[in-house]
């Protein structure tokens, strides 16, 4: 089981390593997740939502990213937070970490702030105490992992009680055609690795978090705008089959 979890991110750290050194966003379907708006930091931004516009930083907070990419909802994040508070992005990919790093020098730059770490290390096992953050937010990146209840598992242990998780990710409406399930490409570009909408909001509550909401629901919809013939045939079988989602959960305790 561990050995097949390994080939599945060592085929995504791949994806996404050769993505950050291009340093360019590109077409869904092909190797990585779709284009989104750049950070403001520059390069690179593959997400699937805007987390944090939906997450309520105020200032002091802890908020951790997982699956940081470029840094790009770090970089959003950090002057919410402000001096006070602290972001810390996670991701397992090297070349992005390079990336997130040489971004990080120009938003210290032009804010003087100095709040931001980025940390290398799995989203399955993050390296960070329990009960560290006020924040989880994640931005297209559970659907890549190959154990997601165990991201959520972690999620919940990084938090403070009553902190709170606001997630975007891809989740799945049907089931995808066999040929579609098992393409590697589609697994990196978010797609082939997401998980039914009740399994994963069902990950989420197994959890143990509480008062689920659904804050953003987009369907997937094929423009069929590539190139490529065989991406675009894919793109038909996935019309409709896929969403975008934000989803906001809380860990009981705290104060109200
Ligand atoms: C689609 S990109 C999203 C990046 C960023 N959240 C954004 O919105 O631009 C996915 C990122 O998640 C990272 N990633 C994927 N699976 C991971 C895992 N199991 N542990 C840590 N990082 C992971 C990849 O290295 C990549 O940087």
């Amino acid at each position: 089981m561990k050995i097949h979890h390994e080939k599945t991110r060592s085929m995504v750290r791949k994806a996404y390593g050769t993505v950050a050194k291009k340093s360019v966003s590109c077409c869904p379907g092909s190797s990585c997740c779709g284009p989104a708006p750049a950070a403001a930091e520059g390069e690179l931004g593959l997400s699937c939502g805007s987390p944090v516009a939906f997450s309520r930083i105020k200032k002091g907070m802890t908020v951790l990213d997982l699956g940081s990419g470029a840094g790009k909802d770090v970089f959003i994040a950090a002057p919410l937070a402000g001096a006070k508070g602290r972001v810390i992005g996670v991701d397992m990919t090297g070349e992005m970490l390079k990336l997130a790093a040489k971004n990080l020098v120009k938003f210290t730059a032009r804010t003087g702030l100095k709040n931001v770490e980025f940390r290398k290390g799995l989203i399955e096992k993050l390296p960070v105490k329990s009960g560290e953050a006020d924040l989880v937010i994640s931005n297209c990146v559970v659907n890549l992992s190959p154990d997601k209840p165990e991201v959520f598992r972690e999620a919940f242990r990084a938090l403070k009680p009553g902190g709170v998780i606001v997630v975007s990710d891809i989740v799945l409406n049907r089931e995808l055609p066999p040929a579609l399930k098992k393409h590697a490409g589609l697994y990196a570009a978010c797609v082939a690795g997401a998980l039914q909408r009740p399994d994963y909001l069902g990950a989420i509550k197994d959890a143990g978090f509480k008062g689920l909401k659904l804050l953003t629901d987009n369907t997937y919809r094929s423009e069929g705008g590539c190139s490529d013939p065989i991406t675009n045939k894919a793109a038909k079988a996935l019309d409709g089959a896929a969403s975008s989602i934000t989803v906001y959960a809380r860990k009981p305790g705290g104060r109200k």
